[in-house]
C-alpha cells in the first residue's frame, strides 16, 4: 500500500489531480491517497467550484496560504507544508504542473528525503522570464519520478542530463479529466444563458503578468480583440488578475465600448468546458487551453511568444501568435476563413494516463 499525498494549489492543478485521486480511490488496497490544498487559489470561482465539477474529494488538509508575492507565497506554502509532511510521512508526494505551489512543495520534500513524483514533467517554453518556467525547472531537477505528458518532453529532460530511469512517458491527464467530462458538460446552460450559438463566437482568456501587467502588451492585444469583435462575439471569462490590472489601467470604459467582447466571471470547469468545447475560434495565454483545444480539434491563437506545449502547435490546432495587434488580427481571420478541422492527436491523450501514473508510481517503489 502506498500512501500518496496529492498537492493541488492553483486553478490548473485541479483537473490534473482529480483523475490521479479517483484512479486511487478505485484500489484501496494499492493507494492511500490524501488531497492537500495549499490555497494559492482561493473562494468560490477559483477554487471550489473545481471541487464539486470535477468530484474531487474535499482537501484533507488545506495549508490557507492565499497571495502574495513570489517569495511571500512560496515561503509561506514551504513552512506550512514542511510540519504536514513530516507528521503524514506519505510514500509519494505527487506535485502537477509549474506553479509556485509546485516547486514549494517539491523542495520540502527533497530536503527531508520524502519521494516526489512531478506530473506534466518536462514542459520548456526556454522563456526564463516566465515564473513557471522556473518551477518546472526547478521541480524537474530534484524531483525522483518524472511522468511526462509528450515525447518532446522526454527529450528536453535527458537534455537537461536527468537519468533515463527517473523519466516516465504517460501522456496528459488533463485530457483524461477533459473526455471524463465531456458529456455531464453538455448540460450546462452556459450557452443559453449567454445567448450564443454553437460554432458562431470565440472563447478568451488572459491571465500571463508579461500580457495583463504590461499596459503596452495589454492594449496591443486589446486593439486587435477589438477589430475581430467587429466579426464575432468574444466571450471572455475574467481572470482575477486580469481584472485588477484592467481597472488599474483605467481600460474598464474602453472595453465596455466593445460591446462584442463581453468581459464574464470566472467559469466552473463544466461551464467552461461546454463554452470552448463548441467555440469557432479560442485565444488564449494559457497552457492548459492549449492542450484542450488540440484534444478538441479547435483552432486555438496563443497570444504569446512562445510555448512550452510544442505538440499543440505540431498537430496543427494552435499557432503561436504573439502580442502583436496586426499578426493576431490577420492568424485570427485566416483561422476564422479556414474550413479545415484537423484531427491528429499526441500519444498517449486518450484518457488513460492516471492510470499509467499509479502503474509507474507502483513500478518505481518496487525498485527502491
Ligand atoms: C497562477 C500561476 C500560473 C497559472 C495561474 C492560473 C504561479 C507562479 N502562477 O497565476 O502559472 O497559470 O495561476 O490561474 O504559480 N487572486 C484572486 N483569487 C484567487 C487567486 C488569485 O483574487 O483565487 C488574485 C490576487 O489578487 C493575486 C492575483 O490574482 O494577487 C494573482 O494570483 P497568483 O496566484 O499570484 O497568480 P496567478 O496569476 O493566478
Amino acid at each position: 500500500m502506498l500512501k500518496i499525498l496529492n498537492v493541488v494549489g492553483a486553478r490548473p492543478n485541479f483537473m490534473k489531480v482529480a483523475p490521479i485521486v479517483a484512479a486511487m480511490k478505485q484500489r484501496p488496497d494499492d493507494f492511500l491517497p490524501l488531497v492537500l490544498h495549499t490555497g494559492q487559489h482561493y473562494g468560490a470561482a477559483m477554487s471550489n467550484a473545481f471541487f464539486t465539477d470535477l468530484d474531487l474529494p474535499q482537501p484533507d488538509i488545506h495549508l490557507g496560504v492565499g497571495s502574495g508575492s513570489h517569495a511571500t507565497q512560496t515561503a509561506a506554502v514551504m513552512e506550512r507544508f514542511e510540519p504536514v509532511v513530516l507528521k503524514e510521512k506519505p510514500d509519494w508526494v505527487l506535485v502537477v504542473g509549474d506553479v509556485n505551489s509546485t516547486i514549494a512543495c517539491a523542495l520540502v520534500c527533497v530536503k527531508l528525503g520524502i519521494k516526489v513524483a512531478h506530473v506534466e514533467a518536462g514542459l520548456r517554453s526556454r522563456d526564463r522570464t516566465m515564473p513557471e518556467e522556473i518551477n518546472r525547472l526547478l521541480t524537474d531537477q530534484i524531483a525522483d519520478l518524472l511522468l511526462t505528458p509528450s515525447p518532446d518532453a522526454d527529450a528536453n529532460l535527458l537534455a537537461e542530463g536527468i537519468p533515463q530511469e527517473r523519466i516516465r512517458f504517460v501522456g496528459n491527464v488533463m485530457i483524461d479529466s477533459l473526455f471524463k467530462n465531456l458529456e455531464r458538460a453538455r448540460e450546462s446552460k452556459i450557452k443559453t444563458e449567454l445567448g450564443l450559438a454553437e460554432n458562431q463566437y470565440a472563447v478568451l482568456t488572459l491571465h500571463r503578468p508579461s500580457n495583463v501587467d504590461d499596459r503596452e502588451t495589454f492594449e496591443r492585444i486589446l486593439s486587435a480583440l477589438e477589430t475581430i469583435s467587429t466579426r464575432l462575439p468574444i466571450v471572455f471569462p475574467v481572470h482575477p488578475r486580469t481584472r485588477k490590472t484592467i481597472a488599474e489601467f483605467g481600460l474598464t470604459e474602453r472595453i465596455a465600448a466593445s460591446k462584442n467582447l463581453r468581459l464574464i466571471d470566472p467559469l466552473g470547469y463544466l461551464d467552461f468546458l461546454n463554452l470552448y468545447s463548441t467555440a469557432r475560434i479560442v485565444l488564449t495565454d494559457s497552457g492548459g487551453i492549449q492542450e484542450e483545444t488540440t484534444a478538441l480539434s479547435i483552432p486555438c491563437l496563443t497570444l504569446r511568444e512562445n510555448t512550452e506545449r510544442p505538440i499543440t502547435v505540431e498537430m496543427g490546432t494552435n499557432v503561436v501568435v504573439g502580442t502583436d495587434t496586426q499578426k493576431i488580427v490577420s492568424e485570427a481571420t485566416a483561422a476564422l476563413n479556414s474550413k479545415q478541422k484537423q484531427s491528429r492527436q499526441p500519444p498517449l491523450w486518450d484518457g488513460h494516463t492516471a492510470e499509467r501514473i499509479l502503474a509507474a508510481l507502483q513500478e518505481v517503489s518496487r525498485h527502491s
